[in-house]
């Protein structure tokens, strides 16, 4: 039973009499506009406010824990610098009450916020539920309430309002990839400081990978002292793990949050930092070093070797007294099978088990690990190539090739976790490549992961509720620092933390962006690193003729500044309206103005004026163009002067990436392409490439040296006449930032000045 004083009871009379007289419309307006993330079930707001002051006290009976009103006194204090006291005897006024109602509608995460002008009363079905109470107090608070230092202020105050508030769902999460590029601790702590504000409930911690392994294992001491340690493409050691401290500082840390930590120790494959530390484990028995290039690897766990499930079961001995997680997330994603096919012993154990195949082979090692699992008492998690040759009976799923997965295992009557690459992966672009930091690929914006439905159409009613929820994927291959973590993160998680909490005839695009703009300031509190979206169309270099004509926008529709005179904008700049014209030469340097008064990075556009140039015809007798090349390569073009001997040969750019095999990186090369373009019209020519270095008409056009070159993003513009100009291609076979050059192989591509698709530079359209 709810304890209800008295006064209470007088109150909610008194509520329900001024919710029978709602204000009038033109009334309603005067209320201060409150903007709470995710958008709670009910909310009804009146006129008037409570003041948090230095004598407001919190009212707590039993259940409520000390330490959870400890962990908001100390909140409370950094930024009012109020100490507040407790009492468990209501005075007459200024408190706020706590309390615990076991049989709140909507469950153990719900809760009721009531906030009068005397005082705040705040219940939950159970302490989870009063936290996120006061995590909705603290966003009716003004945004300094964040500040890690104390602000003097006149008034902390709280609208009066009733909320009523519970989940959609149970998973309300965020996957964290640490192997790729490693999160300290202390970067963790603030994902799991904004999970918290925006009612997430578990972080799915990615420890093991083959290009990292990141979780001390006290039997296995090599895991760390091999496995975390990979020699990047460039040539430095990339390293970084988790002592078993560290991992209960933040399981501590996230528990106080009422956030669960689920591990994911990744088999059968993405395994090759422990086959570097242990190559007894896999079937070739290596030796093996840590992958320093993206992608999957071909070495697995041997599944015909009884040993290694005893090093995994002893793994997993030491991985579950750390984590008191009910779940554990054992990977099973990506496990390629060629070493499978080639292995006696995996070949044995298939013929003795009855498996007709290498991905029953895979069901036999999931359905293993599961029996340890189960041992355990942990339910068993995996990616939804777990489905591969049967499912584990007890097995539940993340849907990440899409939604059929999900929808398989959820129709076979398991729990999913919907995360699906289009609405999910928080790897994905979210906006021009050629002007973003290099990303993986793909391109999602915050309006699309907030559209994200996780209760598939598909799924009839009886079979909804095996969806738990969704979270945030977060792989970190081109996060190459926490604060890229941060940019790819944010705001888009907490676009999916609406999608998980707020009821879906709730949700509203529209005016989840109203509240996302009044709630950065927060962000800004803890510095995160937020996503601005920046001012996109011209590349960073443009030439003209007669006039130059610039348009900008930006993924958001937000204003933009600018200046035409070598100085930075700030938010007093010209705003951004029409397309600008210009004749002469100029640098425009533009940003995107959030509604606070913060602006993006700032572009610097620089146009030139100029003349066509001329072609050379020259007479030419060969398609393509003539190779040097040498088997050796340089992280910078610099290098390239050690080359003592070229080789020749006549060389076919086209499709060199096509012909390249997967394995083409580990046979490092550079090459020199010299030649002629023919160029079929005149006109202004926007080029982009992958190459270290891109000469066109005896200038140096585009300059990716020693940049990661997944995708181009040193775009330029050149003003040509018909005919054939000139080129020289400068290609290093290298891996710079994982990413191995060879996987794409020379690539040049182009556009008219106008046009929308970029058309690839093909071999006949060289000559040499
Ligand atoms: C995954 O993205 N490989 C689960
Ligand atoms: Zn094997």
């Amino acid at each position: 039973m709810m304890r209800t004083t008295a006064k209470l009871w007088i109150y909610l009379l008194m509520m329900t009499a001024i919710i029978a007289c709602l204000p009038q419309k033109n009334e309603r307006k005067k209320l201060k506009s409150v903007h709470v993330i995710p958008q709670p079930a009910e909310l009804s707001q009146s006129s008037g406010t409570f003041v948090l002051n230095q004598t407001t006290q919190w009212v707590t009976q039993n259940e409520v824990t000390a330490s959870l009103v400890k962990f908001f006194s100390k909140k409370l204090k950094e930024s009012t610098g109020f100490d507040l006291k407790t009492t468990k005897n209501e005075p007459s006024s200024n408190f706020i009450s706590l309390n615990i109602n076991t049989s709140m509608p909507g469950g153990k995460e719900a809760y009721a916020l009531s906030v009068t002008k005397d005082f705040i009363y705040i219940s939950g079905g159970s302490e989870q539920g009063v936290f996120y109470g006061l995590q909705t107090l603290l966003q009716l608070l003004p945004p300094d309430i964040e500040s890690p230092k104390v602000v003097n202020k006149t008034g902390w105050n709280v609208p009066v309002i009733e909320i009523k508030d519970h989940p959609r769902f149970k998973w309300r999460g965020m996957h964290l990839d640490v192997c790729r590029h490693f999160v300290p601790v202390e970067n963790i702590k603030k994902h799991l400081d904004m999970m918290a504000m925006f009612k997430l409930n578990t972080f799915h911690w990615h420890l093991t990978e083959d290009q990292a392994w990141r979780i001390e294992i006290k039997k296995y001491p090599k895991l760390t002292e091999v496995g975390a340690i990979r020699t990047e493409g460039e040539g430095h050691e990339y390293s970084g793990f988790y002592t078993q401290e560290d991992i209960k500082e933040i399981v501590d840390y996230a528990a106080e949050r009422f956030i669960t930590v689920v591990p994911e120790i990744e088999l059968p494959g993405h395994a090759l930092a422990a086959l570097a530390a242990y190559p007894e484990y896999s079937c070739t028995g290596g030796p093996f070093e840590v992958r320093n290039v993206w992608g999957v690897e071909p070495d697995v766990y041997c599944a015909g070797n009884d040993e290694t499930f005893q090093f995994l079961e002893d793994v997993i001995n030491e991985v579950v007294a750390l984590f008191p997680s009910p779940y554990f997330h054992i990977g099973g994603d990506e496990c390629p099978k060629q070493r499978w096919e080639k292995c006696r012993q995996c070949q044995q154990r298939m013929r003795q088990e009855g498996l007709k195949d290498e991905h029953e082979l895979q069901s036999y090692f999931i359905k293993r690990i599961e029996k340890v699992l189960v041992a355990h008492e942990k339910k068993m998690i995996g990616w939804d190539e777990i489905l591969e040759g049967g499912l584990a009976e007890s097995a539940a799923v993340m849907s990440w090739r899409g939604e059929d997965g999900g929808i398989e295992a959820a129709s076979q009557g398991h729990d999913v976790v919907m995360t699906p690459g289009n609405w999910c992966y928080l790897d994905h672009y979210q906006g021009d490549y050629r002007v973003e930091p290099v990303a993986i690929g793909g391109y999602t914006t915050l309006e699309e992961s907030y559209n994200y439905e996780p209760v598939p159409s598909e799924l009839g009613e009886e079979k909804a509720h095996h969806v738990l929820g969704t979270q945030g994927n977060v792989w970190t291959e081109y996060m190459y620092t926490p604060e890229l973590v941060e940019y790819r993160v944010y705001p888009r998680l907490i676009a999916l933390a609406e999608v998980n909490w707020t009821q879906k005839e709730k949700k509203d695009y529209n005016s989840f962006v109203n509240r996302l703009d009044r709630i950065f300031p927060r962000l800004d509190l803890y510095d995160i690193n937020y996503h601005i979206p920046l001012p996109e169309g011209p590349v960073n270099k443009l030439v003209f003729i007669d006039n130059a004509r610039v348009e900008f926008s930006n993924t958001r529709n937000y204003p933009m500044v600018y200046t035409t005179d070598g100085s930075e904008p700030n938010k007093e700049s010209d705003l951004y309206k029409d397309a600008l014209i210009f004749a002469n030469n100029k640098t425009i340097k533009i940003a995107t103005l959030l509604p606070h008064g913060k602006l993006s990075k700032v572009r610097s556009i620089e146009l030139v004026k100029t003349q066509k140039i001329s072609a050379k015809d020259p007479v030419t007798s060969k398609e393509g163009l003539a190779e040097q090349y040498a088997d050796t390569t340089f992280v910078s073009v610099a290098g390239i002067d050690k080359v003592n001997e070229w080789k020749e040969r006549d060389g076919a750019v086209e499709n060199r990436g096509a012909n390249y095999r997967e394995t083409d990186y580990k046979q490092p090369s550079s090459h020199l392409f010299t030649g002629y373009l023919n160029i079929e019209e005149d006109g202004i020519y926007e080029f982009q490439t992958n190459l270290d270095q891109f000469y066109l008409a005896g200038r140096l056009l585009i300059d990716n040296d020693g940049e990661v070159k997944r995708f181009s993003r040193n775009n330029s513009t050149i003003a040509l006449a018909k005919g054939k100009h000139p080129v020289k291609l400068v290609y290093l076979n290298n891996i710079i930032g994982g990413w191995p050059q060879a996987w794409n192989g020379p690539k040049v591509q182009f556009r008219k000045l106008g046009d929308k698709q970029f058309t690839q530079v093909t071999n006949e359209m060289y000559s040499f």
